[in-house]
């Protein structure tokens, strides 16, 4: 197969962990027999530096033109005090708005030998299997009227029907292919938009009578997250909640550099490990590489349908974070490896 795959490797850490994905990937195409045409974009602070744009007419164009993107991390501090409009955010936002890419998907699950990475009680994180699907092109994110003046700022949130319906659809059909559960989470005793909400995916559910369907209000959900994260199979929700509970999933798995995503609509699909640029710890070798490489095993997995490819990918994380030569933010045993090393054991496991 040709495999047509845009690399955006943003800011901050999002170069040198889109760098050991790449490596990953020419490795797995080569091991399996298929071609890459890869090329390369600007987005985020990289591309304000080069064009003054956080998502550059160019960059769009590329992605249009490939079968995937692959994206690194945005945000630089430098941009700290600066309007949302003009941050490097912006260009991610743009971004996933123009692929049109309103489903992500965020696996969270804790790799055995990483239990005591995590912070929890080994018996409550072990074994945890989710994926948390994010409404990822609507609500707060995206909703007009919006900014600040002097002393008063508006957002706004809209969702239709249409919208969280295509999300639901997605949901259940992962949780057909998996333990046939949906979560739901909403806001609904407070907020209009969470009851439409829960009213279409109630109605989704209908289609789908083979998948357990319960709901959770947001507050509750981030404190059953910790406490009985086995419970969830498929946790459903809308943009702005489903970022802040999957940063809290990272902590099920050991680190947010573990945390791989998908991101797709009905053409394209945006790949992109879940943490950011964390610009502390940019440019030392010190970033893992595990959520971006695993982000390309999604790529494999959802884009081209290479399934064994992708359980390859997987399969050699597994056997990496076995041996131990990991980064230093797991707190495995031993000498932490640097992020070319670990991106390299992968290759080698391969
Ligand atoms: C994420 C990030 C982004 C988001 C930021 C960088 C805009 O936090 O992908 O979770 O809020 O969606
Ligand atoms: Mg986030």
């Amino acid at each position: 197969m040709h495999l047509k795959i845009l690399l955006l490797p943003g800011d901050g850490i999002g170069v040198e962990v889109t760098n050991e994905a790449r490596r990953v990937l020419e490795a797995v195409a080569t091991k399996f027999g298929h071609t890459i045409e890869l090329s390369e974009g600007l987005l985020g602070g990289a591309a304000i530096h080069q064009t003054g744009s956080p998502l550059p007419a160019e960059t769009v164009e590329k992605a249009l033109a490939a079968d995937a993107t692959l994206m690194g991390a945005v945000g630089l501090p430098e941009f700290d005090n600066v309007s949302p409009d003009k941050r490097p955010e912006k260009g991610l936002l743009g971004l996933r708005a123009a692929l049109e890419v309103f489903a992500n998907l965020r696996p969270v699950r804790t790799w055995p030998v990483l239990v005591d990475s995590s912070p929890l009680k080994n018996h409550l994180v072990e074994g945890t299997d989710m994926i948390i699907v994010r409404e990822l092109t609507g609500g707060l994110y995206y909703g007009t009227p919006r900014g600040i003046e002097n002393d008063r700022a508006v957002n706004t949130m809209i969702y239709t029907r249409a919208e969280i319906e295509r999300v639901s659809h997605k949901a259940f059909q992962l949780a057909r292919a998996r333990r046939k559960k949906v979560t739901s989470v909403d806001k609904s005793n407070v907020i209009e938009n969470s009851q439409l909400w829960r009213r279409v995916v109630v109605d989704v559910a209908k289609q789908y009578p083979d998948v357990e369907l319960d709901h959770l209000l947001v507050d509750n959900c981030a404190m059953q997250l910790i406490l009985n994260p086995k419970r969830f199979d498929i946790v459903l929700t809308e943009n702005m909640f489903g970022d802040i509970l999957s940063d809290e999933g990272a902590v099920l798995a050991g680190s947010i550099g573990m945390l791989p995503s998908a991101s797709l609509g009905e053409k394209k699909g945006l790949y992109e490990p879940v943490h950011g640029s964390a610009p502390d710890i940019a440019g030392q070798g010190k970033a893992n590489p595990f959520g971006a490489i695993g982000s390309v095993a999604a790529m494999l997995e959802y884009t081209f349908g290479l399934t064994k490819e992708s359980a390859a990918v997987n399969a050699a994380i597994g056997k990496v974070l076995d041996s131990g030569r990991v980064t230093a933010d797991l707190k495995l045993k031993g000498a932490p490896a640097t992020t070319q090393q670990v991106g390299e054991a992968v290759c080698e496991a391969l």
